[in-house]
Parts: C-alpha cells; sequence; structure tokens
C-alpha cells in the first residue's frame, strides 16, 4: 500500500483502467491527508496564485514560489507522485530556459513538469524528456492565455478546434510528454484523445472517460468563492478534509465523477 507511486505506476493504472485520481496540493500538511487517503498525484499548480495568493489568475505567480510549495508538499508526501507546473514565463522563449526552471521544481522534489501549450511546445518537450525530467503536457483550456483565449472557456468545440487538440495531443505525446492534461473540452473530445494516445490523460472539465481527473483541492473542500462548473464541493457532503478528500478518490475510482453536471457535452 505504502510504495511509491512512479510514472510506471500510472501507466499500469491506465492499461488495467483503473481511474487516477489526482488534486492539486500547496502544503505539507494537505499533503498528508492526500496521501493518507489514497490520492496518487499531487499537482502543485499554479491555481495557487489564485486560491492561495488571491490573484484573478495564475499569470502572476513566480517561479520561486512554485519551487517553494513544491518543497512545502514534497515534505509531507510519502507516496503520491508529485507534478509541480511551471510558472508563466518560465519555460520560453527557450529549451534552455525551460530546462532551468524545471530543474528548480525537480531539486525542490518534483517528480515532474507541468507546461501548458500544444505542438508548439513539443520541442521544449523533447528537450526535457531527453535530459532526465518527465514532462506532463496540458492542452485544452490553458489559464496561462487566458488573456489571448479573452476568458476561462471551454475549448475544442467544432471540427476544427477538436482536430488542432487532437493533433496537439499526438505531437506531445511523440515529443516524450508522459501524462497529459485535458482541461474544459467537451466529454467526447477528451474520450476520443484518450483512445488516441498511450500515455494517461488526466481531465479537468474533460469528462469521464479520461484516464483520471484533477481538480482544484480548494473547490473540493469549499474554501474558493468562485469555483467552477466542472468541480464538486465534496466537504458538504462528508463534513472532514479527510472524509471530502476520501469521497473524491472513491468517486473517480467509481466513475461516479465527473458525473453529468461536471461535463461540457458540446
Ligand atoms: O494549476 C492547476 O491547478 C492546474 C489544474 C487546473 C490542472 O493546472
Amino acid at each position: 500500500m505504502n510504495t511509491a507511486i512512479t510514472l510506471s505506476t500510472l501507466k499500469a493504472m491506465r492499461e488495467r483502467g483503473e481511474k487516477i485520481a489526482a488534486l492539486t496540493c500547496y502544503d505539507a500538511s494537505f499533503a498528508r491527508v492526500l496521501d493518507a487517503a489514497g490520492v496518487e498525484v499531487l499537482l502543485v499548480g499554479d491555481s495557487l496564485g489564485m486560491v492561495i495568493q488571491g490573484h484573478p489568475s495564475t499569470l502572476p505567480v513566480k517561479l520561486a514560489e512554485m519551487s517553494y510549495h513544491t518543497r512545502c508538499v514534497a515534505a509531507g508526501a510519502s507516496r503520491a507522485f508529485i507534478i509541480a507546473d511551471l510558472s508563466f514565463g518560465s519555460y520560453q522563449p527557450s529549451c534552455e530556459r525551460a530546462f532551468a526552471s524545471a530543474a528548480r521544481l525537480m531539486v525542490a522534489g518534483a517528480h515532474m513538469v507541468k507546461l501548458e501549450g500544444g505542438a508548439v511546445m513539443a520541442d521544449t518537450v523533447d528537450f526535457l524528456t531527453r535530459r532526465g525530467i518527465p514532462v506532463c503536457a496540458h492542452i485544452g483550456l490553458l489559464p496561462q492565455s487566458v488573456n489571448q483565449l479573452g476568458g476561462y472557456k471551454v475549448q475544442g468545440r467544432g471540427e476544427a478546434a477538436a482536430t488542432q487538440i487532437l493533433a496537439d495531443a499526438r505531437a506531445l505525446e511523440t515529443a516524450g510528454a508522459r501524462l497529459l492534461v485535458l482541461e474544459s473540452v467537451p466529454a467526447a473530445l477528451a474520450r476520443q484523445v484518450t483512445l488516441s494516445v498511450a500515455i494517461p490523460t488526466i481531465g479537468i472539465g474533460a469528462g469521464v472517460d479520461c484516464s483520471g481527473q484533477v481538480l482544484v483541492l480548494y473547490d473540493v473542500v469549499g474554501l474558493y468563492s468562485r469555483p467552477p462548473k466542472f468541480s464538486k464541493n465534496f466537504l458538504a457532503e462528508t463534513g472532514s478534509i479527510e472524509g471530502a478528500v476520501r469521497a473524491y478518490v472513491e468517486a473517480v475510482k467509481s466513475t461516479v465523477f465527473p458525473a453529468a453536471e461536471h461535463s461540457f457535452y458540446s
């Protein structure tokens, strides 16, 4: 039960159809609770810019802050696989810059880094993975591009947009990405992407057919005032933080979550 979760564990889970439960996590105390509740993946997300720092977006988050929170999470976790977000501006314009930023997060205790973007990031993914840094790619709604996208809107609607997302997923897998986060895309598209790649897909607002699910922890425990439609407050029905996290894990494993009301169908 206490064996450390690795990328091989996550790949094997995908292959045998066992759903992966992931949550964002920003500190050691929550990391202990999530670990004990059986959450396989702790994502030190740059959503901390919104839920911890109170900013309207993830853009102001600094790499040093990501490194600090990664260190905190690593200190509390003993079993879970830790992914840390590369903050806005820290992995462009050069692969060398991306490597230097990713290395800081790995030194802080991450097992993998996550970056946002489609095929345009393939060179960076290739550069990092060839140098020993596993990469989780994040496609669909890209919160770091909120100004370009004109808001937090569902992506991949319509044939051209869906085709682009499928092409992005394949290009990132070919470049070496070992996990794929799919955010705010129609459930049917997320299913198609999942069937088109061999790596595990982790959905958030992407329907029930991904290999796993991730939510922002503060939404799950009802601490954030503007939760998105696709999330769920599990504390409301369980009354404790531990209960909420366990209920989330169970709901993901049994495919009760996400339900239709947490998914997009067009
Ligand atoms: O930063 C974050 O919390 C994320 C999730 C929305 C996947 O990237």
